[in-house]
């Protein structure tokens, strides 16, 4: 009997450890596949205003696979209006499953981050007064919050983020059925009149540390 409730703990244990190995990601793993991505988002991740491609390094994990997961499943980078989530999405799709994307994330969250230049030239004092709400979700320093599946903002780069906050506002992003997180953002992004308010929120955002 109490071998029979040992055996069924290893069982148990062994699962759950097996669960763990498939879902944490292998670093190692990821650098190796990171050669599809460097080209654009640069060998040290920190992306590439010529080539439209956003600072990706010190992303979190769990977001960075989600949208990896929302690029391949069409959920991001399919609407014909999304030129430059269309440049993505073929790059999602060179990850074959779940287990590469988990490496990849993890690879790429571990890249150091370096300082972004500011670039889109707003009023970071009248961002300030709007960024009120968006920290309720991304944190008083765009930290990021996981609990409330908000991404980091701080340290991206600024025209990434207007172009993102447009396409939440234009319905390129944030729609499509599946996209609980994208749904949460697009009303915010919705709060912003007009692009002279998302360029001050973005000069905001660009002096968070
Ligand atoms: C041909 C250029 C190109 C290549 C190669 C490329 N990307 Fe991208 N990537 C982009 C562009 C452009 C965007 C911005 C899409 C947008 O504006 O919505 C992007 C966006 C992303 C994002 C979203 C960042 C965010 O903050 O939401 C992630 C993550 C990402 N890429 C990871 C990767 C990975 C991992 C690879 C390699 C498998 C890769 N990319 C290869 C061009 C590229
Ligand atoms: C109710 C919570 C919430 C609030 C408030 C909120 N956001 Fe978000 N935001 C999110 C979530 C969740 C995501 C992730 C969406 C996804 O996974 O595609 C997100 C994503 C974003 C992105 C995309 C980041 C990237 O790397 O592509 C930007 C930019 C952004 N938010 C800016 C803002 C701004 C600016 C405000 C204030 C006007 C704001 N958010 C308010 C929840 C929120």
């Amino acid at each position: 009997m109490k071998n029979l409730f040992v055996l069924g703990i290893t069982f148990a244990l062994g699962i759950v450890l097996a669960f763990n190995a498939y879902a944490a990601g292998n670093a190692a793993k990821g650098k190796a596949a990171y050669a599809v991505c460097l080209a654009c988002h640069g060998a040290d991740g920190m992306g590439n205003k010529d080539l439209n491609s956003p600072k990706i390094a010190g992303l979190s994990s769990w977001y960075l696979e989600r949208q990896l997961k929302n690029f391949k499943a069409g959920i991001r980078g399919a609407d014909p209006k999304d030129k430059y989530g269309m440049q993505m999405r073929p790059m999602a799709l060179t990850l074959p499953d779940d287990q590469a994307i988990a490496d990849m994330a993890a690879y790429v969250a571990s890249m150091a981050e370096k300082k972004v230049a500011p670039s889109v030239g707003g009023d970071a004092n009248a961002g300030k007064a709007a960024y009120m709400l968006c920290q309720a979700c991304h944190g008083p320093t765009g930290g990021g919050n996981k609990a409330l599946n908000s991404p980091k903002l701080a340290g991206q780069q600024d025209w990434y983020l207007v172009r993102q906050i447009k396409n939440f506002k234009a319905g390129i992003r944030g729609v499509k059925p599946g996209d609980a997180y994208g749904a949460q953002m697009r009303p915010m992004a919705m709060t912003l009149a007009n692009d002279k308010a998302i360029n001050n929120v973005a000069a905001y955002i660009a002096t968070l540390k």
